[in-house]
């Protein structure tokens, strides 16, 4: 964890920030509210629950899990004692931030959510996930800086028996264990590519939370998305909160229709994807079209998912390089001069 540093966000939630790739991993306007905004209400779940009672996520980049776990409250909130069911597979390489994740405390989150991501961490990594806590127990550092942001760590320590405990617990709270019925969380502690390579499933919703593509564009490139392809139907989304040109240039290279995710107050805010042209309702215009012909819009490669980013990052701009008559993206904002805002879509 020495690579991370806490930072409450604008809506009060925990944030976290990567010195190594010197990036955020949540939006320093709130953590708790990117989530719902960019995630999970483009899924749109009251929609897809009208017609399926089983509704299969992928949550790529689960970090400290802010997607899964506003997914899995606003499924309690609408369709608890239904029989609707929820699936998530949630992937992160980095597992401190997993074992970290039932503990962040997120005020608008229902007291089940934090017990479940609890009970599904600790079926899966039962002693790993007991040293953990036993060892940053021992960490002041979470004391001192994150006092009122994690649920406490020494309820947890005090269980002689962890595993035992939350699972009786679970089993005798009837509202728990009626969830357990509708709710399944299967963690996958690896880098997505891999996971990419041998997964079979095939999922509706899709959430792709990487850092930025251009510090980290192994998440974004022409080949990764052609493989997350293979495990969507014609009526899955692909979220995100990224407007960057080469990935939208990526997704419709692989045959995705493309569209905008606009908050509130109309403001692009991501970018959803479908192979059914019915479930974009703000696609492209020309203007961002226009755009991914431009230098911004050159796609990154990873041609068998193994490359470092420095590597994709190094290849991209040689192409760029040796490619001069791609225009450059300020000659083409300059001729649209005032036509639409272009920040973040490189
Ligand atoms: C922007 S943060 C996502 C934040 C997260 N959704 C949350 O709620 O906390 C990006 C995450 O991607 C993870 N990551 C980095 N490389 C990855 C890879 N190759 N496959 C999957 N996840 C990766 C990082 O460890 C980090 O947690």
């Amino acid at each position: 964890m020495n690579n991370i540093d806490f930072r409450i966000t604008n809506d009060a939630s925990l944030g976290l920030y990567n010195k190594e790739v010197d990036d955020i991993y949540h939006a320093s306007s709130g953590a708790y509210s990117e989530s719902y905004e960019k995630f999970f209400l483009p899924s749109n779940f009251k929609e897809l629950y009208f017609k399926n009672d089983i509704i299969k996520v992928l949550d790529i980049c689960y970090g400290i899990g802010y997607n899964t776990k506003t997914a899995i409250n606003e499924f309690i909130r609408n369709f608890e004692n239904t029989n609707k069911k929820i699936y998530i597979t949630s992937i992160e390489p980095n597992q401190n931030l997993v074992y970290l994740s039932p503990f962040v405390k997120v005020p608008q989150y229902n007291v089940s959510t934090k017990d479940l991501t609890f009970y599904f961490i600790l079926k899966q990594f039962k002693q790993e996930f007991c040293e953990f806590i036993i060892s940053e127990c021992k960490n002041k550092y979470y004391y001192d800086y994150l006092d009122n942001n994690l649920y406490s760590y020494k309820d947890s320590l005090n269980l002689h028996n962890i595993y035992y405990q939350y699972n009786s617990t679970c089993m005798k709270n009837k509202v728990l264990n009626q969830l357990l019925k509708q709710i399944n969380i299967t963690y996958i502690i690896d880098d997505a590519r891999n996971f990419l390579k041998e997964n079979k499933a095939i999922y509706d919703i899709i959430y792709l939370d990487a850092f930025t593509p251009l510090k980290s564009p192994k998440l974004w490139t022409y080949e990764f998305i052609q493989h997350l392809k293979k495990y969507m139907h014609f009526e899955s989304k692909l979220i995100t909160y990224s407007i960057s040109s080469s990935y939208r240039h990526a997704l419709l290279n692989n045959g995705f229709l493309v569209g905008n995710i606009l908050n509130k107050e109309n403001k692009i805010i991501g970018t959803l994807a479908s192979l059914n042209k019915d479930l974009i309702k703000y696609p492209l215009n020309e203007y961002e079209l226009g755009l991914l012909k431009t230098r911004c819009g050159v796609m990154f490669h990873d041609k068998d998912l193994n490359l470092e980013d420095k590597e994709i990052i190094f290849n991209r701009e040689l192409y760029i390089k040796n490619n001069s008559h791609i225009m450059s993206t300020s000659s083409y904002i300059k001729q649209h001069k005032g036509t639409k805002k272009w920040k973040n879509m490189m």
